[in-house]
């Protein structure tokens, strides 16, 4: 018995090396990953630029804190922010914690600003934000909570896409944010209504409430674009992003608008590893990737093509399949876990979600080839459940 903390049930499997699509696990038995390590790995395992870009810098300077400039640090927060809105980022190690940072950076703003009087936060029903104190608390699902009660008590959470319901909420007075995410990840792959989200932006941008949207699981390419955001035309105020920001190497990263980021000035904010020269190295070799010409749209054919086989596949069956870009997944109800298990033994790797939900993520950098031994595999795995029309 290992000396390590059993708060993980862990698949019977150990896996040794990684290469794109596959994994190769300790008896060398090859498997198809379509988990991605949780929209982690969106490149693929082991991808050769961000290999290279991590070896290289390994060799050179890995650590030196933020007491000292970091250029990699600045160029990268550069590239982050023409990518995106043109804010300013902020640097960290996890999706946990963008999200405390974006929670804070919310305080500090409404603490100055409106003297304290602005402090609650609104959320969605069965979203997740991570396991941290604060971001337990934004969660809307009561099993992250459970144990830990009592959690902070100024969120509240609304029905996904209710806008009345939020508007009701922001007419007290006190509220200072709105945090959502455009597809709930680990809540089952439940989108976010266009129509919300353009008059929430609307109304958050007219009452000075702070729009911060969660692309920990949709950014980096899962969608079909380098943010989930930039599919519904909205601007919003801070993005926390964490996964596939460096392909594997632990990166967190919160982007604000440049006249809310002022408001954490030195030493207000901070943490150790934040932005080093190993996790920047690996995140800038992530983005040469994606900001090659074409990739996205190579990336939202993938992610039409893939879905579209799979409603085919899945047609007149009990099986929903959900998503967009290359965020897909199926509902499968009643059989989750049996569908997971039966996937891994027939070689596929997938990830369960909330609601009976299974996410598929194959890399963005999967082949058709590879797309296509996928779907042959989710249908073996359907056939063999004696799923629907098989
Ligand atoms: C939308 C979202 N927010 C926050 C988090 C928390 O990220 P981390 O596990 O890196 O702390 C996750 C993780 O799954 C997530 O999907």
């Amino acid at each position: 018995m290992s000396a390590i903390f059993k708060n993980y049930a862990r698949y019977p499997l150990t896996f040794v090396k990684g290469e794109g699509a596959r994994l190769t696990d300790d008896t060398g038995r090859v498997f198809l990953d379509f988990g991605c390590g949780i929209s982690v790995v969106n490149l693929g395992h082991c991808h050769p630029k961000v290999t290279e870009a991590i070896q290289k810098q390994a060799e050179t300077l890995i650590h030196t804190s933020n007491l000292y400039h970091i250029p990699v640090q600045e160029q990268l927060a550069d590239r982050l922010s023409r990518c995106g809105f043109g804010g300013d980022v902020f640097f960290c190690n996890s999706g946990m914690e963008a999200n405390e940072a974006a929670l804070k950076l919310a305080r500090i703003y409404g603490n100055k600003k409106y003297d304290g009087k602005r402090l609650r936060v609104i959320t969605f029903e069965n979203s997740f934000h991570g396991r941290s104190f604060m971001t337990l608390s934004a969660t809307g699902q009561d099993k992250i909570k459970k144990g830990y009660e009592p959690v902070a008590d100024f969120f509240t959470h609304i029905q996904m896409n209710d806008f009345a319901g939020f508007v009701n909420e922001a007419k007290k007075g006190d509220v200072i944010a709105l945090m959502i995410e455009a597809v709930q990840g680990e809540g089952g792959l439940a989108p976010i209504d266009r129509e919300f989200l353009v008059n929430a932006s609307d109304y958050c941008a007219k009452n000075d409430i702070l729009l911060i949207m969660d692309e920990i699981q949709t950014g980096f390419g899962r969608t079909g674009d380098i943010f989930a955001y930039k599919h519904f035309g909205v601007t919003p105020d801070i993005i926390t992003l964490a996964k596939g920001i460096a392909n594997g190497v632990p990166m967190g990263a919160m982007m604000a608008r440049p006249d809310i980021a002022e408001y954490m000035s030195a030493g207000t904010h901070g943490t150790t590893f934040g932005g080093n020269y190993l996790a920047c190295a690996a995140a800038m070799a992530v983005l040469d990737v994606m900001t090659e010409r074409g990739f996205m749209q190579e990336v939202r054919e993938k992610g039409d093509y893939f879905k579209t086989r799979m409603e085919e596949i899945f047609y007149q069956t009990e099986v929903t399949v959900l998503g967009i870009g290359m965020m897909t997944g199926i509902k499968v109800p009643g059989k989750q876990k049996d569908f997971i298990n039966k996937a891994i033994e027939n070689g596929l790797l997938t990830v369960p979600a909330g609601n009976d939900v299974i996410r598929i993520y194959p890399p963005l950098t999967a082949s058709y080839e590879e797309l296509d031994e996928g779907l042959g595999l989710l249908e073996k795995t359907a056939r063999e459940l004696e799923i629907g029309g098989f």
